[in-house]
């Protein structure tokens, strides 16, 4: 699909469970692999645990692939790529992301959450990079989501559907990691809608409300990979601290160098927590 021509998830009449399945279909054939079992949507800073994880045998841009969006953000990669893994799993990687502020409704949002579902993945992970609320989180701090508080006031679930977020960011794959690496630190992240980064006043609230983490992804993305019943482990490598947190200003550019300077050592570890899997 061309930037241009005209997304099917923006047609209110469509089911979007339907969509997915047609690009799921489209995925199958364009890798010649029925199945999926791992899928991993990697953001800033993550992106080089691509190549880490296992061997690339089909890598082609996401807008290819019917209801994915061109990418909106220079180092948002765009691309969707399957890697063979030592074990012989699959792992589908998804390099490009729809963030909920670029307008463009939920539905385009967790497209790719949907799609990765309908290729057979049972176990999605999401990474991110976020401002971080803890002081002694240095940029370049990795942390395990424990939960979150989806400050959106949106939901990818449409009409009466009720689905339990108890242990959305589960537990067994949380303790997968710690076994990988032990002293990984846990935090409940807060999705806010962007793409302003938060007021002090808001990086307070959220200390007050329990949250740790900052960041406009992933709140929604979680939201629909428990409804299409895949286990979720959620990651964030903190690329700066926080608005207010921080002595100085925050700049997009700040958070793009964190996370290419943390990049070698935090794929390396997401590659080895996939491998334990
Ligand atoms: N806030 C929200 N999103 C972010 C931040 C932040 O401080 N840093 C990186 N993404």
């Amino acid at each position: 699909m061309s930037e241009s021509s005209v997304n099917p998830l923006d047609q209110n009449d469509v089911d979007p469970f339907a969509i997915a399945q047609t690009a799921a279909a489209q995925i199958a054939e364009r890798t010649g692999v029925a199945r999926h079992d791992i899928a991993l949507t990697l953001g800033s800073g993550w992106g080089s645990a691509a190549d880490l994880i296992g061997e690339t045998t089909a890598s082609f841009p996401a807008q290819e692939i019917e209801g994915f969006s061109a990418p909106a953000l220079v180092g948002h990669g765009g691309l969707l790529r399957s890697i063979l893994l030592p074990s012989g799993k699959r792992a589908l990687v998804i390099g490009a992301r729809t963030h909920y502020y670029e307008g463009h409704g939920v539905r385009r949002v967790v497209h790719s959450v949907r799609t990765a579902a309908a290729t057979g993945a049972k176990t999605m992970i999401l990474t991110n990079g976020a401002g971080g609320i803890k002081d002694h989180w240095t940029p370049g701090t990795p942390v395990l989501i424990s939960d979150h508080i989806n400050l959106t006031a949106d939901s990818p679930l449409e009409g009466a559907t009720f689905v339990d977020l108890t242990d959305l960011y589960s537990k067994r794959l949380r303790h997968v990691a710690l076994g990988v690496r032990g002293d990984l630190d846990q935090g409940v992240y807060v999705q806010f809608r962007g793409p302003h980064y938060e007021t002090p006043a808001e990086v307070q609230m959220v200390k007050t409300l329990g949250g740790h983490i900052v960041g406009m992804s992933t709140a929604l993305e979680a939201i629909a990979a428990r409804q299409a019943g895949m286990e979720v482990l959620g990651l964030s490598l903190i690329t700066n601290l926080a608005a207010g947190i921080s002595p100085t200003p925050l700049s997009h550019d700040e958070v793009i160098e964190a996370g290419k300077t943390a990049e070698p050592v935090i794929s390396r570890l997401l590659a080895d927590i996939v491998a334990a899997l």
